[in-house]
């Protein structure tokens, strides 16, 4: 995903940056390319129950997880997004929904003290739906690793054709790893000038100690024009995409 320049001036804050009518074309098109290839693996093997993590904090997980998840809505595919960053979940502020639905979420869903219809927020699209990560457990490893999680997560692949898990960072806690064991795959983000090696390959190995499918990698926050003076790629691309009738009517 290419980088996008910040609406805040302070770089600490985190916010959204969204695919859609006014995201640059490169960014937009880049999680087209991103769904297209998760559609030519899930014609091989089951691909419909993803996560969404990296090696630490800032890589941009939660801006993928939920760009990935309008994207997919947007062909079409009715998409659970769901917060399991049961730590620090980001998602319900990153999509404005403030303090809405009685903070219920996953941890009340799992606890019985919240109803779906508390808990599910339908977002704009409606093929999407976002299920926040509600009050903060004490013990959020213990309570994604249980069989009542594994019933949830079982129940949302029923009503979905795409369930994409936002997590905490993989090589800090164990959270993405335990989710994995509930899923098809994880989708591993790199973002350059944060990912060390050394944390991208311990989240590698902690991921593959428990047998987690992972998908492939997504570059996040790459410099674009730096990227198409070395190699041409984003200029061809556009070039070809304007260049044809297909292409103008695309959406
Ligand atoms: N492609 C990108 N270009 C520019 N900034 C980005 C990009 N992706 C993420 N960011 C910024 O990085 C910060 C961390 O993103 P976030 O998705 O919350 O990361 P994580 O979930 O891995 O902690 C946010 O402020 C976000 O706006
Ligand atoms: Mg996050």
């Amino acid at each position: 995903m290419p980088a996008l320049k910040s609406h805040h001036k302070k770089s600490s804050h985190r916010e959204l940056l969204r695919v859609g009518d006014d995201a640059p074309f490169q960014f937009t098109e880049s999680y087209k390319s991103l769904r297209t290839n998760l559609e030519f693996l899930s014609a091989t093997s089951e691909c419909k129950t993803m996560i969404v993590t990296s090696s630490v904090p800032n890589e941009g997980k939660s801006n993928v997880a939920v760009n990935l998840a309008i994207t997919m809505a947007t062909a079409g595919k009715r998409v659970i997004l769901v917060d399991g960053d049961l730590r620090k979940g980001t998602l319900s502020r990153y999509l404005h929904l403030g303090k809405s639905k009685s903070h219920g979420g996953i941890t009340s869903l799992l606890t019985g003290s919240a109803e779906w219809s508390d808990v599910l927020v339908r977002l704009n699209d409606q093929n999407l739906i976002f299920v926040p990560a509600g009050p903060i457990p004490p013990n959020p490893a213990e309570i994604l690793a249980s069989e009542k999680m594994r019933t949830l997560i079982g129940t949302f692949n029923k009503f979905a054709d795409c369930v994409i898990i936002d997590t905490p960072p993989a090589s800090v806690v164990t959270d993405a790893a335990v989710l994995s064991r509930f899923c098809d795959g994880v989708i591993f983000v790199v973002r350059p000038g944060v990912t060390t090696i050394q944390g991208a390959q311990l989240s590698k190995k902690s991921l593959e100690a428990v047998n987690a499918r992972i998908l492939g990698a997504v570059i996040n926050g790459y410099d674009t024009k730096k990227s198409s003076r070395k190699d041409g790629y984003y200029y061809s691309y556009s070039y070809d995409y304007y260049s044809t009738d297909a292409g103008k009517s695309r959406k």
